[in-house]
């Protein structure tokens, strides 16, 4: 019994937008019907386990159900502790996300070897690609990969081993573009230039994610995301792209969704 589909969020560095791209997939799940457990391994920061609480007050506060997720932070020391909790708590799940802090860590190490799908979040900058592989300063071709590239390299031969121990799938390393649109026309065609060859060079696919926009920043203090807006009839027409570019993103993930199923908890009547 294979168990949950696994997706984690990570990239050694900070601010890429993994905890507010975890948030949307994992709501976005749910919308479609899934079982949903995510598990914040970011203990500091907690940024997931915030907007999801934030979610659960605003629940509470205006009296409705929302589809949502099951959320935790990780406080043990040692990964047999997070294994184990893991299996406690996504049991029965059809989705397991793990958030991760955005710096080497050995619990996001680990979960990343365990991965089903690994989503890494990168601003359309080469700041952020420096994270992958170093370009040349004059042509912007690809000269060298980062030490996260050769780790994440090595966390998939482990997993391509224990796929076949444990009868699991590949993983798919999916780069996902953060905060796009912000960037002129020239930049974004070397941009795309030096992305496409790292995606080749180092085997992961690019998927397109959330664009830059002042409204993913405002949704946090009440938890909620441009589908919930449009659940409860909030959403403005200049946010109708918005939400579509939110639920390519779920569809570009090319998750495998369980049978159908009516969303867990449909929205059960909003206060009078
Ligand atoms: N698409 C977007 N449009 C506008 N703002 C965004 C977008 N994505 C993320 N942000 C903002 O960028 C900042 C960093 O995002 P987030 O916290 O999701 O990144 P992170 O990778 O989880 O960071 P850390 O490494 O510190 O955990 C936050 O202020 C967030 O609101
Ligand atoms: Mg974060």
């Amino acid at each position: 019994m294979p168990g949950p589909h696994r997706i984690v969020f990570a990239n050694e560095k900070g601010g890429t937008g993994k905890s507010t791209t975890a948030v949307h997939v994992a709501i976005g799940l749910a919308y479609q019907g899934a079982k949903v457990a995510a598990i914040d391994l970011d203990a500091r920061q907690r940024t997931l386990h915030r907007y999801l609480e934030n979610r659960a007050e605003t629940e509470r506060r205006r009296a409705i159900r929302l589809p949502g997720a099951q959320f935790a932070v990780f406080r043990g020391e040692t990964i047999e502790a997070l294994d184990q909790f893991s299996d406690e708590f996504a049991q029965d799940c059809d989705f397991l996300i793990y958030d991760t802090p955005g710096r080497d860590d050995a619990f996001a190490r680990h979960v990343a070897t365990r991965a089903d799908t690994l989503v890494t979040p990168l601003n359309d900058s080469f700041v952020d690609f420096d994270l992958i592989g170093q370009v040349d300063a004059e042509t912007f071709k690809v000269r060298k990969l980062s030490f996260y590239a050769e780790l994440i390299w090595e966390a998939r031969k482990q997993r391509a081993m224990s796929t076949i121990r444990e009868g699991r799938r590949q993983m798919d390393w999916v780069v996902v573009r953060n905060r796009s649109g912000h960037v002129e026309m020239r930049n974004m065609r070397r941009l795309d230039q030096a992305l496409t060859e790292l995606s080749k060079r180092v085997g992961f696919r690019i998927a397109q994610g959330l664009s830059e926009r002042v409204i993913y920043r405002e949704l946090f203090p009440s938890g909620l995301t441009l589908l919930d807006k449009g659940q409860l009839g909030e959403l403005g027409t200049s946010h109708l792209v918005a939400r579509q570019e939110l639920r390519e993103l779920v569809a570009g993930l090319n998750l495998p969704m369980p049978g159908a199923r009516e969303p867990e908890l449909a929205l059960a009547g909003g206060r009078a």
